[in-house]
């Protein structure tokens, strides 16, 4: 444990050039008795192993990803803030190639660290959906490709797309497959869910996307509600016309950051669609933020021993 401070990097630095680098992002919330819990802390350490099997860096184990967020958080926990307002603690574990080394191999030294800061609320004035603009130029990621893993070059590639959406007045970008340019994969932070007025609940399926840790809570969650829950591919003809004819009720956004975000109009290259939902989101989306933000601040049943205490 060091005190905040700069790093102080040789121009050689492997990761400056070739980008061997991965990361996670979770959060730790104060509960009303003062205690500290972070949320499915063991995810996030099965996926920087995941990521890290595909940047070819070595595998934390996970039992030390969490001694090391643990060990953070307790010596921080006066910065985690009282639970009013969804404030939290953002954690931030990451892993790069450290070696002073030009040359396209692996790094033969690495540097893991978590650093950790107080978040405001996503919604400062409340939830409120999010425009999507539909990027059909760029893509995220393709088979064989790094989109499962999370790493900085899956957000460098995305910066100009989400660029060309904010242009387009849309506050996120959706990105499609790479071989068809039909199917839905994720927003350039978050995954993606489709409510349909029989009551299903549809999330594309992983492999190129990242697979969020919100996402699979929300799989859990919608069950118990009584959802039949479907991962497999839904096409962007699916939501335009599912939510022109009404087949499709509701679209929402998951993932740490924002935990459940309404998903409002979708925009494209000549075209929109209007969202659903209204201004505060559809009935079910907003549940399961409900549910999902009452377990993360102890205000409901952790049913699912999602919950991890730290302090
Ligand atoms: C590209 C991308 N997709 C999805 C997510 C959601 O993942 P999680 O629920 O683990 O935060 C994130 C991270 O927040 C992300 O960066």
């Amino acid at each position: 444990m060091t005190p905040y401070a700069p790093l102080s990097v040789d121009p050689a630095t492997a990761v400056l050039h070739y980008a061997q680098e991965i990361f996670e992002g979770m959060k730790a919330y104060r509960h009303a008795d003062g205690s500290v819990w972070t949320f499915r802390p063991e995810e996030n350490a099965a996926r920087m192993v995941r990521s890290a099997r595909r940047l070819a860096l070595p595998e934390l184990p996970v039992e030390d990803f969490i001694a090391s967020v643990d060990a953070l958080v307790r010596a921080d926990q006066r910065w985690v803030p009282e639970p009013a307002g969804e404030k939290s603690l953002y954690i931030r574990p990451f892993m790069f190639a450290s070696e002073v080394f030009l040359g396209v191999r692996p790094s033969q030294h690495v540097t893991y660290m978590v650093i950790a800061s107080p978040a405001g609320a996503y919604f400062a004035k409340g939830v409120h959906p999010v425009s999507i603009w539909l990027s059909e130029d760029y893509t995220r990621a393709g088979r064989g490709g790094m989109g499962a893993a999370k790493t900085g070059g899956n957000y460098a590639s995305s910066l100009v797309a989400q660029q060309e959406a904010t242009v387009q007045g849309c506050d996120q970008v959706v990105f499609l497959d790479v071989q068809e340019g039909r199917y839905v994969e994720e927003l350039g932070g978050m995954n993606m869910y489709f409510v349909f007025a029989d009551g299903r609940v549809v999330t594309p399926e992983t492999g190129t996307i990242l697979e969020g840790i919100t996402r699979s809570a929300i799989i859990e969650l919608a069950g118990k509600m009584g959802h039949q829950v479907e991962e497999r591919k839904v096409s962007i003809d699916e939501w335009r016309d599912g939510v022109a004819d009404g087949r499709i009720t509701e679209v929402f956004a998951c993932g740490t950051a924002a935990v459940v975000t309404p998903v409002g109009s979708l925009k494209w290259d000549g075209g929109q669609v209007a969202g659903t939902g209204g201004d505060t989101g559809g009935e079910l989306t907003m549940a399961i933020r409900r549910e999902l933000v009452d377990i993360q601040f102890g205000r409901a049943d952790d049913t699912f021993g999602w919950m991890h205490r730290v302090v």
